[in-house]
């Protein structure tokens, strides 16, 4: 693939010295790990019914069915590995004094992949708790795929630890990215449709900080508007590319007039 962007001189020397750099990232960055969307025409959404599957009230209504497609989604986890991208951010650490991955992934690629600081907004799929005391729940292998397990100190429900609709965050994690917003000189927008608030509005805080705001997605609508780059591709090539040109200019100072290289 061919990247050509070229990038403004603000953008190249906020990359050549930036020493905090935070990455919002969504469902677009494990795409090419095999692992579905939510909104693209083929993604889960468009398959399934969020409220039937991704809300308490749908997993009352259908303990097993909730289950099912839960234990699923982990089944799938089992057979991808990171991509291109999440192992770009992993380079980016050598690069940068501090990045922060604000995820709102669960599928814990940019852990597997080696990344030390992510805040994972929507939870994770490796976790479980109970739905009725809030226990967690370990589970040591035997999990039935058809129904939930039974919490053993107050027998109920267990469910994924994933943020459903119509849950609040995890505060802590939130204030942390919130923070990292905030003090972000570069806020990198992956993958993501931004359409799911709170973390949709991390792009906006980082800019009226005064952020470097750069999206990659090939289908660059979401934050289009605030920001300073674009590049309109595919995490799997535009991240490390981009990554590999940070590493230049931060070597060259990044004065020079440059496109991002070609692959
Ligand atoms: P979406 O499915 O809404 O958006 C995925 C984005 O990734 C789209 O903008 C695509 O254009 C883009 N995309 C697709 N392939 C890509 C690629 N190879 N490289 C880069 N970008 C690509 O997913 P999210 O924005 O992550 O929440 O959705 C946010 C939340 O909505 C999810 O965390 C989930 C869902 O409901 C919960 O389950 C709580």
């Amino acid at each position: 693939m061919e990247l050509t962007t070229t990038l403004s001189e603000h953008v190249r020397t906020r990359l050549a010295r930036a020493e905090r750099i935070a990455v919002l990232t969504g469902a677009g960055i494990s795409a090419e790990s095999g692992v579905p969307t939510f909104r693209d025409p083929d993604g889960l959404w468009a398959r399934f019914r969020p409220e039937e599957l991704a809300s308490m009230e749908g997993f009352l209504a259908n303990p097993e069915r909730v289950w099912q497609w839960y234990q699923h989604r982990r089944h799938v986890l089992e057979s991808v590995q990171p991509n291109p991208a999440h192992r770009a951010l992993v380079q980016l650490e050598n690069l940068v004094g501090e990045v922060i991955i604000i995820t709102q992934n669960v599928d814990r690629l940019h852990q597997r992949a080696g990344s030390h600081r992510v805040l994972e907004l929507h939870g994770n799929l490796e976790d479980n708790y109970c739905s009725a005391c809030g226990r967690p729940y370990c589970d040591d292998g035997s999990a039935d795929d058809r129904l939930p397990p039974r919490c053993p100190s107050c027998g109920g429900l267990i469910r994924p630890a994933v943020v459903w609709f119509g849950e609040p965050l995890p505060a802590d994690v939130f204030a942390a990215a919130e923070r990292a917003a905030r003090r972000a000189e570069v806020f990198l927008v992956v993958g993501t449709s931004c359409q799911v608030y709170p973390a949709a509005a991390l792009p906006q805080i980082a800019w009226e900080c005064g952020a470097t705001i750069i999206e990659i997605n090939p289908l660059p609508k979401p934050i289009g508007s605030i920001a300073h780059a674009v590049l309109p591709h595919k995490a799997g090539s535009a991240l490390p590319a981009l990554v590999e040109h940070i590493a230049w200019l931060r070597a060259t100072g990044g004065t020079e007039q440059t496109t991002l290289p070609q692959r």
